[in-house]
């Protein structure tokens, strides 16, 4: 049997409708080689890999330095117990993730994805109150639109109305603040101006941290959290916020004893131009959940960032149950813990994020052609994340019916054209891995637009 037959006959695909995968004239894209930017099917096609393969690939596929590392652990050991023991290469990364991320008296608890570390996270707040005395302070909040993985603690703390619609009878409920994502910001008082972001020319009062204070103050001394993906809400639909709200955001948070808890599972690791979203904007997170982009994209592994506060409250004698009683099996996994190593130390030794700033520019450039087309309501971006939101009316910034299945549709046609990425209901986003070269970018917004063209003719318009 094929690939292809075996997966229709025996596979269940995450965010799929099986239905429309198994279908009749459906042929799945089969991936079995990669290299740098360039993802190879069994049928010898070759794509760019236009969202570093779900948000996770940095320095592309196959890079040496994360191969012979991942080569070299396999010659000693693959995996052994973290619970009551530790290795050689988990409190390293630990060290360096905190170097990084110049958070040095905070504690790292690995876990295997991003969603594990934002229960984790999640957990080890609602846990520390009571165990610090303040169990009334039980009140999370987070941003509209949010999301932070499919676990039922992960989910409670999202607000995405398509994902967690059917689950909302098993999540514990936080309160849901208003999104700073100006382009549909019900403040933004600006009309749409073709050829610039909705974030630079919006008119507004910075109502969007009027309302979060005003949550927080309503709920007093019963507030716990807050949770949110810093400066780019990425399943909401790469949603950009205006820079400064999270300095803001974080001072209201701190003046009201409120922890900060920032899940940058998307955004790190260079995605935003700094290594970490928070470092743009000088805030002292008190928990941050990493994933995705920690291993380059070759391994599952994930951490947790907790602040000596939060991890002084499980301090105390075996009998109090203090414990964090929180584990998965491949914690501190060798490999993984390798490739993060590699990872981290490509940064060094490659100067990624400087290297990055000439791609982010080469990309604003390229994505300008955009604004050309009468249905792009928004062109945005942040580092090396770019999102075009399309629109059935660009003036009153209308969506298409949902069930037109637009931006699916671009998405469809752009693989014709050499470009895999995924879109998020209307938006197309472009977020390369940093491998990538000026010519490859350029293919990559050539493919996306003509795909574009072909959905959306401009001549009928
Ligand atoms: C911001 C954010 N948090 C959490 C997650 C969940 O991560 P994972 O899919 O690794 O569980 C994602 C996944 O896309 C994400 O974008």
């Amino acid at each position: 049997m094929t690939s292809t037959q075996l997966d229709r006959a025996h596979v269940w695909h995450p965010f799929t409708q099986m239905r429309d995968w198994n279908a009749p004239g459906h042929e799945p894209i089969v991936i079995v080689e990669g290299s740098g930017a360039v993802l190879k099917a069994e049928d010898g096609r070759e794509y760019l890999d236009g969202n570093s393969s779900i948000w996770t690939n940095l320095h592309g596929h196959r890079r040496p330095e994360i191969d012979s590392a991942i080569r070299a652990q396999l010659d000693r050991i693959a995996h052994s117990s973290f619970l009551g023991l530790t290795n050689d290469l988990a409190p390293r990364l630990a060290h360096d993730l905190l170097e990084v991320a110049a958070l040095p008296d905070h504690k790292v608890f690995f876990s295997d994805d991003g969603s594990t570390a934002m229960e984790a996270a999640l957990k080890m707040v609602h846990q520390a109150r009571l165990q610090r005395g303040e169990a009334r302070r039980s009140v999370f909040f987070s941003l509209a639109n949010g999301y932070h993985g499919d676990t039922v603690g992960a989910m409670s703390a999202g607000h995405s109305p398509t994902f967690h619609r059917a689950y909302r009878p098993l999540l514990f409920e936080t309160r849901e603040v208003i999104s700073p994502a100006c382009y549909r910001c019900p403040y933004n008082r600006a009309e749409p101006v073709r050829g610039i972001e909705a974030r630079p020319s919006r008119q507004c009062g910075w109502e969007c941290i009027g309302e979060l204070e005003t949550a927080l103050d309503a709920a007093g001394d019963t507030a716990s959290a807050f949770v949110l993906e810093p400066r780019v809400q990425g399943a909401a639909g790469m949603t950009m916020h205006p820079h400064g709200y999270l300095e803001k955001a974080a001072a209201a948070c701190r003046e009201r004893g409120i922890w900060l808890i920032l899940d940058e599972v998307m955004t790190g690791f260079g995605r935003t131009g700094t290594m970490f979203a928070f470092q743009a904007e000088k805030v002292t997170p008190d928990l941050v959940a990493l994933a995705k982009g920690l291993t380059g994209g070759y391994l599952p592994v994930a951490a947790t960032l907790a602040s000596e506060t939060i991890f002084d409250a499980f301090l105390g004698g075996y009998a109090e149950l203090k414990t964090f009683f929180h584990g998965h099996s491949y914690t501190g996994n060798a490999l993984g813990c390798a490739a993060a190593l590699a990872n981290l130390a490509i940064f060094e030794n490659e100067s990624t994020l400087e290297k990055n700033a000439g791609l982010e520019r080469i990309l604003a450039d390229r994505l300008a052609v955009f604004w050309d087309h009468p249905h792009v309501g928004d062109v945005r971006q942040e580092g090396l994340i770019a999102a075009v939101e399309i629109v059935q009316d660009f003036t009153t910034r209308t969506p298409f019916p949902f069930t037109d299945r637009i931006g699916h549709r671009v998405c469809e046609a752009a693989k014709k054209h050499g470009l895999l990425t995924r879109p998020i209901g209307d938006v197309l986003v472009l977020m390369p891995p940093y491998c990538v070269t000026e010519t490859q970018i350029g293919q990559m917004v050539d493919a996306l637009w003509r795909a574009l063209e072909e959905v959306l003719p401009m001549k009928s318009n």
